[in-house]
């Protein structure tokens, strides 16, 4: 099984590695590919409750590639590492079948509660370069993350999101429109426009009360002489 599982990895990198020559090359040279082998052995100790093995044989694939996969993490079949060095994969964390993830991803949880705290990715999902996907919420199927986005929530399947926090600016591959944005942005500035013309109403009372006061008193309250005033 495990077998199965690293020759997945090995096809996986041939297929989607635009660089990768031979099955060879990869399974002997990269260290994305090392860091998923040493993990399948990890995650079978984790499994078998031998946690301090587990975690030595992680520690291990941590130093020889840079790559650090908690063993209790749960991978699927055919998942790239692309570059790898600065990867980190949280205990709770779950990858679907042919992900992709690039260097510098991070598969984190938020707050110190124990439990479920990391993120669960759907089947094709692929995360730029310096992602980093923190909480425990779910990633729909052919899902992108882009390079240095920052996802707090879940997404629906299909969805690519980009920026800190990400938002999703393509559903399928279509563009969401823009005008959206526009609306928003013109009911915004309305709000703001009509509170702007209140603030200058009232300046402008405050403004009639206060020549009342500076002008003894004389006055009525809209600034006119108050009647028998200067007689
Ligand atoms: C997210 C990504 C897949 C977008 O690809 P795409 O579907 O072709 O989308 P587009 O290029 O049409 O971009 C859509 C919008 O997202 C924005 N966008 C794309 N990538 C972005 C990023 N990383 N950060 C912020 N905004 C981004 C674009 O500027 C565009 O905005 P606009 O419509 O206001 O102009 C791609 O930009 C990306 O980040 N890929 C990761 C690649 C990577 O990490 N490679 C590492 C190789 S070592």
């Amino acid at each position: 099984m495990i077998l199965k599982d690293i020759w997945l990895d090995v096809k996986a990198v041939k297929a989607r590695d635009p660089a990768a020559r031979s099955s060879l090359e990869v399974l002997l040279l990269y260290q994305g590919v090392h860091a998923l082998i040493w993990h399948r052995f990890a995650h079978w100790f984790y499994k078998h409750r031998l946690f301090f093995i587990a975690r030595l044989i992680s520690q291990l694939a941590r130093f020889f590639t840079l790559i650090e996969i908690h063993p209790g993490a749960t991978l699927g079949h055919g998942i790239l590492i692309d570059h790898g060095c600065g990867v980190v994969i949280g205990e709770t964390a779950v990858v679907g079948d042919n992900c992709t993830i690039y260097q510098g991803v991070t598969l984190g949880g938020v707050g110190l509660n124990k439990g479920k705290r990391h993120p669960t990715l759907g089947n094709n999902v692929t995360v730029g370069a310096g992602a980093k996907i923190l909480g425990s919420f779910e990633v729909g199927d052919n899902c992108t993350i882009a390079a240095n986005a920052v996802l707090l929530k879940q997404l629906d399947n299909n969805v690519t999101a980009v920026g800190i926090p990400a938002r999703p600016v393509k559903i399928d591959g279509v563009p969401i429109p823009k005008e959206d944005k526009k609306d928003e942005a013109m009911e915004y500035f309305c709000k703001m426009e009509t509170r702007i013309k209140e603030m200058e109403q009232t300046i402008e009372s405050l403004q009639q009360e206060l020549s009342v006061y500076k002008n003894g008193g004389d006055h009525d309250k809209d600034g006119q002489p108050a009647a028998g005033a200067g007689e």
